[in-house]
């Protein structure tokens, strides 16, 4: 996830419990473009016992595949395109979820990457743009290019984040495409997980904006997959001490306090949804301004009742606002939430 999964939130999740696989926020591609420093060190310094995927975001065939070659270089996993990134920004440059609009362009776009990656090259992709016409005709090209494996967000890119997930269409991907399909789209919990794999048949799931709630997620899959007698609950001591965690790896010298807090308000937005049913913690934690603001909220919501369970499903009607959501989508990035 753009502004999220980087190096620092990368090594606070493997140790709750690491996923199986990472994929990077994505590098953008176009004619002057060099991958991003940030996210090659999320490659080159992953310390997390996992493999991670490094994303691509373009259209221009030429550079794309000089892109995937550079990055075949780095400890990578394989390659990941990007199909599926809804901000207006992005799609109206024809790039991410835009591309879906245009299958002939997606199969040129497939042809050149497979040719330029030998090794595991994954597709990410939402499952139409506006509507679901071209679905089956884009899992035909990802069959035709032989693509190793193949998310699925199941949403449209004009239904964003917050509609219903489309898992009927994870199914008919599942039942089209020869490489395993990942289902994705409000992977809220283990049980859940369980869920979508039985109606979707899908070889996995890939878990977004619930691992920045509940960075325990992994860890609670992998045991109830595996037939654990029983799953971790965590408490909001936990949670404490994931927020305190947090912090740390994500302070740098260059950054403000003031600017620090705000980052921390990206991942707490989400947090929060499971913190208390009324949002309480969500309201005050969007006020601070100072990390000792922020951690006096902490312990006064987290340490007054340490042992309580930390919801492990959001509370309905307690909702994250990630600016990603908004009506002009300006951006992926969570940064603008102040309040
Ligand atoms: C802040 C944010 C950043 C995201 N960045 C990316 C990205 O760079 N690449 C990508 O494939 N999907 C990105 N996504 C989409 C998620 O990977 C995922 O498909 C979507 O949020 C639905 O899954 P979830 O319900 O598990 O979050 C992003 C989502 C959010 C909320």
């Amino acid at each position: 996830m753009q502004d999220v999964t980087d190096l620092a939130f990368m090594r606070v999740i493997a140790h709750y419990g690491a996923p199986d696989y990472f994929f990077t926020e994505f590098f953008r591609v176009h004619a002057t473009s060099q991958p991003e420093r940030h996210i090659l060190r999320s490659i080159d310094e992953n310390d997390t016992g996992r493999p991670v995927f490094a994303q691509l975001i373009g259209e221009d065939l030429g550079h794309l595949g000089r892109t995937a070659t550079e990055l075949l270089r780095h400890p990578v996993a394989g390659i990941d395109l990007n199909l599926g990134c809804p901000a207006p920004k992005v799609y109206k440059k024809n790039v991410g979820g835009g591309l879906l609009r245009d299958p002939a362009r997606v199969g040129e776009i497939l042809a050149t990457l497979r040719a330029a990656v030998p090794g595991c090259f994954t597709v990410k992709m939402r499952i139409g743009f506006e509507d679901t016409a071209h679905f089956d005709r884009l899992l035909d090209l990802v069959n035709e290019h032989r693509v190793d494996l193949l998310s699925v967000h199941g949403r449209t890119v004009k239904e964003m984040y917050r509609s219903e997930v489309h898992y009927d269409f994870i199914a008919r991907a599942v039942a089209r495409a020869r490489c395993p399909v990942l289902a994705n789209g409000n992977i809220t919990s283990a049980p859940r997980a369980t869920a979508v794999l039985a109606t979707t048949g899908a070889a996995g799931v890939m878990v977004g904006r619930h691992a920045i709630r509940n960075p325990f997620i992994f860890r609670q899959c992998r045991e109830q997959f595996g037939g654990a007698p029983e799953i971790f609950r965590p408490t909001l001591a936990d949670v404490r001490d994931y927020v305190e965690r947090l912090y740390r790896a994500t302070q740098t010298p260059e950054l403000p306090e003031r600017a620090h807090v705000n980052k921390m308000k990206k991942y707490l937005n989400f947090v929060g949804q499971s913190v208390d049913p009324a949002g309480a913690f969500l309201h005050d934690m969007r006020r601070t301004e100072t990390e000792a603001g922020l951690f006096e909220v902490c312990d006064r919501h987290l340490l007054a009742e340490p042992g309580r369970e930390f919801s492990p499903e959001p509370y309905p009607g307690v909702i994250a606002r990630p600016n990603c959501e908004t009506p002009d989508g300006a951006s992926c990035s969570l940064d603008t939430i102040t309040a």
